[in-house]
């Protein structure tokens, strides 16, 4: 278990009065893993069950690294790795130094953030009823960024007010992001990085948020339906997803795949397996297995030469989607 003192290392600050992470030091602050589970109480937003996770100095395996599951601290730890594809997490782990270089390999995700971001605030603003007055219309709303990656997306939702969770796999991708919440002092209590799987966060945190995001990464999962049914069981009723990813058309296998990767080098080559696709039906499909209502759906294309996406009406090559957890209480008012 973790000590008090561990704990205060973890601290947000501000957020967590009434919680026993009481320290206002958040600079000290690293990604964390994944440990046992045990039960414990969310007092904040962002403490999220923190008896559960360790900091990573103590030097705990997190039951997570790429290819391999962990040495003998973790033996009696479920190792989960349904939703996680060895290859994939390794094209990342090769490509983290680069998150933040905005003309670099991940270019096009940081273009893509004008439109995903007011996508997700306009979502969740309808969604809540939310009245802004106040330049944070997220304010006190709680978000898992699953995938994160180098938290291009988590960083800008945080400035809106929300509460990030940003969680991804690959750890050299969450030591960056985490180091870049250095440069903006408005973000650093309100994100934190996890370094795990959504189904081992889904495993202790069912219906624990009001967001889930999932931003291009749908088509790098080993289990669609596992990763989906993850992502669902986070929300609590009522919560809204997002999910933003490609169909899976001849126009995107050229487009997107062999012109993106070969041709414009919009993305580096083997960032992209275009059997992993998914046509936005299926994804409808599973959602509503999930008990979700898919609000809208929404096609964007990227435009090399300008460097900008725009939103356009035919969803063949990539789309972004708002999907709503059905609230079963509101299912029973309206029988009445
Ligand atoms: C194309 S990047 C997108 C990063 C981020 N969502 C963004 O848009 O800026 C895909 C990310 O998904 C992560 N990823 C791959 N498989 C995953 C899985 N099974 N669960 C969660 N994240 C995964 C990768 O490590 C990588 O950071």
């Amino acid at each position: 278990m973790l000590s008090r003192k561990t704990l205060k290392l973890i601290g947000c600050g501000n957020y967590c009065r009434s919680c026993i992470l009481t320290s206002n030091n958040c600079k000290t602050l690293t990604s964390v893993k994944f440990g046992t589970s045990r039960s414990s109480s969310l007092h904040c937003p962002l403490a999220l069950t923190f008896s559960k996770l360790r900091y990573q100095k103590a030097g705990m395996c997190s039951g997570f690294q790429i290819g391999r599951n962990c040495s003998s601290k973790s033996q009696n730890r479920p190792v989960v790795t349904t939703t996680m594809d060895e290859e994939e997490l390794k094209h990342f782990q090769a490509l983290a130094k680069s998150w933040w270089d905005e003309t670099g390999d991940f270019e096009a995700l940081h273009a893509m953030n004008k439109l995903r971001v007011p996508f997700i605030r306009d979502g969740l603003v309808d969604q809540n009823d939310i009245v802004e007055s106040d330049g944070l219309p997220l304010k006190d709303l709680t978000i898992v960024d699953v995938g994160s990656g180098g938290g291009i997306l988590s960083e800008p939702l945080a400035r809106l007010g929300a509460f990030v969770i940003g969680l991804d796999p690959v750890e050299e991708s969450t030591t960056i992001a985490q180091l870049h919440l250095k440069e903006d002092p408005r973000v650093q209590c309100r994100v934190k990085y996890i370094n795990g799987s959504v189904e081992d966060l889904a495993s202790t945190e069912s219906e624990k948020f009001d967001a889930v995001v999932a931003s291009e990464v749908v088509e790098h999962v080993a289990d669609l339906v596992s990763f989906v049914e993850s992502c669902c069981k986070l929300l609590k009723p009522g919560g809204s997803l997002f999910i933003t990813t490609m169909n899976k058309t001849v126009l995107s296998k050229s487009l997107a795949v062999f012109a993106a990767e070969k041709v414009f080098k919009i993305v580096p080559e083997g960032t992209h397996d275009w059997e992993k696709f998914v046509p936005p039906e299926d994804l409808k499909v599973i959602l509503e297995n999930n008990n979700m209502d898919v609000k809208m759906i929404h096609g964007m294309l990227y435009l090399p030469v300008f460097r900008e996406w725009k939103w356009v009406k035919d969803t063949s090559i990539n789309y972004a989607l708002h999907a709503v957890k059905i609230d079963p209480t509101d299912v029973a008012d309206d029988r009445l």
